[in-house]
């Protein structure tokens, strides 16, 4: 069972003097074995590409440790930001039941999940009025182990856990996830022994969600992670081939590039359906902080826009088709969802409401999936739709490997690095020295030299 994408509507013959032409796409598709070899090239630096095939040792030990959790505790609290969370909380969307935490405890199958991927103060208060922190199992996840959101709420929380538990049962209730050597976390986890686990080298924040980043709190959470490692492999392998054609990373990014030349600033990424709802999310991390750089003069990105069917079609579909021709629209359709709701007969029997009965709501979301898509094309603007023939943990494995390689590859014709992220960094450098962090002295002279304000 693979997932597909259907991408004629990206192209003039389906959308007109908007899409992409054939000719302008074959002879960018002719620079295509260029791309692939160049990626093939970097395989022992993006080490995220390996994660299907090198971890059965790990993953034996998050099982472990996740079985472990599941019997004691009855909420897991991820405290990490950006990479370090926005795949748990998609895959947790898109495998489990979407009402999880408020489940009783016999119907849900681990513990309540939270992802705690902000540092509003309302936030983090309210965390603590919703747990116990009796039967919680804290995991910090931090790539760089220094990302100063994140080391405030593991400090909040240790103070917490030590002045409830002391120092010997830290290591019961706290979980690191971080870089092998770099940071301040490993030193803290090697400091109160800690179980930890490791994002490996060459795995960047946002190509983190099939390391232990992801793997764990799926794994607390149920999720079968080597299903998901399998859909991975299926896909990177699909993705690898020298034919364009039969490449659908490649094609992704074939076809985006070129809509990005022709004038498409903004991606739009709408799936039907809710449990694909925070993959947008996700991928706007993914695809905004890959390609989002500047070459010397030259700037590149696309601004990925979240939208949900139908929900959206109702505030911003209106735009899509009326507004102007400056985005493509990536629709994730699903062929069979895990539920069948049937809208029932004689409730009423006004016609013009009766022709909803006997349908299901499964037809409907189907149908206006379609009738978006083309009210989309008629309208003109390009648009493709990437087809799960349902959500499982191999789908979801599969999207996360396409939506990576197909970053990847833009990356590629686009002849930028993708895999840092300078402005990033930038905004944490300020906010260490706007907190007084040591060695951060200039960079906070040059905030004051900024300080001056335009307020009305
Ligand atoms: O992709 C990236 O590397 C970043 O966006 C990170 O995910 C984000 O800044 C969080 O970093 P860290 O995991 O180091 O705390």
């Amino acid at each position: 069972m693979r997932i597909s994408i259907d991408y004629t509507n990206m192209f003039s013959s389906a959308v007109g003097a908007h899409g992409i032409d054939r000719a302008e796409f074959a002879s960018r598709a002719a620079a295509a074995s260029g791309y692939i070899a160049s990626l093939r090239a970097k395989r022992d630096t993006i080490r995220w590409r390996d994660l299907p095939y090198n971890q059965a040792g790990i993953v034996k030990e998050i099982k472990a440790v996740a079985e472990d959790v599941r019997s004691r505790a009855e909420s897991f609290v991820v405290l990490g930001i950006g990479g370090s969370a926005l795949g748990p909380i998609a895959v947790q969307q898109a495998l489990n039941h979407p009402r999880w935490n408020e489940l009783p405890r016999e119907k849900r199958n681990g513990p309540k999940l939270y992802v705690e991927d902000n540092i509003d103060p309302e936030r983090m208060a309210a965390l603590f009025d919703v747990i116990d922190p009796e039967t919680t199992v804290f995991n910090v996840i931090t790539k760089s182990g220094s990302t100063s959101e994140t080391m405030a709420q593991l400090l909040t929380v240790m103070r917490t856990l030590l002045d409830l538990y002391g120092e010997e049962k830290l290591k019961d209730r706290l979980i690191a996830t971080t870089d092998r050597e770099k940071g301040n976390l490993i030193g803290i986890a090697r400091k109160y022994g800690l179980t930890t686990f490791y994002v490996p080298e060459g795995v960047g924040g946002r190509f983190s969600e099939l390391c232990p980043v992801g793997l764990l709190p799926a794994a607390v959470c149920g999720v079968d992670i080597e299903e998901m490692l399998n859909g991975a492999a299926l896909m990177d392998e699909l993705c690898d081939s020298d034919e364009v054609e039969k490449n659908p990373a490649l094609m992704y990014a074939l076809l985006e590039t070129c809509a990005m030349e022709n004038g498409a600033n903004i991606g739009v990424m709408m799936p039907y359906a809710d449990s694909l709802k925070y993959f947008s999310d996700w991928y706007a991390q993914l695809w905004a902080e890959s390609l989002g750089k500047k070459a010397g003069e030259a700037r590149f990105g696309q601004t990925p826009v979240k939208a949900l069917g139908v929900t959206d079609q109702h505030s911003q579909v209106q735009l899509y088709t009326d507004g102007p021709f400056d985005k493509t629209v990536t629709f994730l359709g699903v062929e069979r969802y895990r539920n069948e709701f049937t809208i029932p007969h004689a409730v009423d029997e006004n016609p013009n409401v009766a022709f909803l009965s006997g349908h299901s709501f499964n037809e409907l979301i189907s149908a206006e999936r379609r009738a978006t898509e083309h009210a989309v094309t008629v309208s003109g603007h390009m648009n493709k739709t990437i087809i799960l023939p349902e959500v499982n943990a191999s789908t979801v494995g599969q999207l996360i490997m396409l939506l990576e390689l197909a970053t990847a590859y833009a990356g590629e014709i686009l002849g930028i690095n993708a895999y840092d992220q300078p402005g990033v960094e930038e905004g944490k450098n300020m906010t260490y020295a706007l907190l007084g962090k040591k060695g951060y002295e200039a960079k906070l002279e040059e905030i004051k030299e900024n300080a001056d304000r335009l307020t009305v």
